[in-house]
């Protein structure tokens, strides 16, 4: 992949909704939707590169989706193992770092594993770092990171009274990465639905009718285009 440098964002997330809507315009059962959504993330992930987009965030599970039914969650995660299988030569050949964010103790053992494999296989990589919220949320990454960072306090190696934001950033799931410039949600939702809830203080937002599965490159590089006219004062005052 080569890369392009406009005033694009640095760093998109995206919260993939839609896909059962999707279906059910079809007639459909709502996993029909969650594999038409699965085909989207190569060519968005692909789109990346000419938006000059470095960081791509992709929420595909939330703490929240365990209310599912069995029969849907069950197909989620076997969609993410087929995706992982599919996917990691491609990603690794074109330059993908991939890492996975949230809460792997709840999931599969098998899909973890895989989920390791594909972070250290794409370990080298640089041209795109591809991030997957899986059991992804952020009160629960805030919850986990408070609970190690107090654990470091009790066990005497940070100090309580130095404790800023600064160091409890560095306890949560997305510590290596920038915060994301723009958040994107699709399928006409207005919420953010527990994501990135720290990370997103400062981020542009961008709400988009379009379903999920109708997300296309054409859609993304216009809502990165537009994002470059947007005056990001930071609390400041512009001149
Ligand atoms: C987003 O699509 C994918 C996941 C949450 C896993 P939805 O499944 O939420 O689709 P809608 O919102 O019901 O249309
Ligand atoms: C958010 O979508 C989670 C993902 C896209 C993975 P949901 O469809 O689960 O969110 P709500 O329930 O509409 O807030
Ligand atoms: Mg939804």
């Amino acid at each position: 992949m080569t890369v392009q440098p406009p005033t694009g964002p640095r760093h998109v997330a995206i919260i993939m909704d839609g896909n059962g809507r999707w279906a059910q315009a079809r007639g459909k059962p709502r996993l029909f939707g969650h594999h038409a959504g699965a085909k989207r993330v190569r060519e968005i992930v692909e789109a990346c590169p000419h938006a000059g987009v470095r960081y791509l965030t992709l929420f595909a599970f939330s703490t929240e989706n365990w209310k599912r039914t069995q029969s849907e969650v069950a197909g989620l995660m076997s969609l993410f193992r087929r995706y992982i299988r599919r996917e990691a030569r491609e990603l690794r050949d074109e330059g993908v770092r991939v890492r996975f964010i949230g809460d792997r103790v709840r999931l599969e053992p098998k899909l973890v594993r895989m989920m390791d494999e594909l972070e250290l296989m794409t370990a080298h990589n640089d041209a795109l770092h591809l991030t997957i919220a899986i059991n992804y949320g952020g009160r629960d990454e805030i919850g986990r990171a408070t609970k190690r960072l107090a654990r470091e306090v009790a066990a005497g190696r940070i100090d309580a009274d130095s404790v800023d934001e600064t160091t409890l950033a560095r306890f949560l799931d997305t510590c290596v990465l920038p915060d994301p410039d723009l958040v994107i949600r699709t399928s006409g939702e207005a919420r953010i639905s527990n994501f990135l809830l720290w990370q997103s203080a400062y981020s542009e937002y961008e709400f988009v009718d379009t379903l999920w599965p109708d997300f296309t490159a054409r859609h993304f590089g216009d809502v990165c285009r537009a994002y470059g006219q947007r005056d990001r004062r930071f609390g400041a005052v512009t001149a």
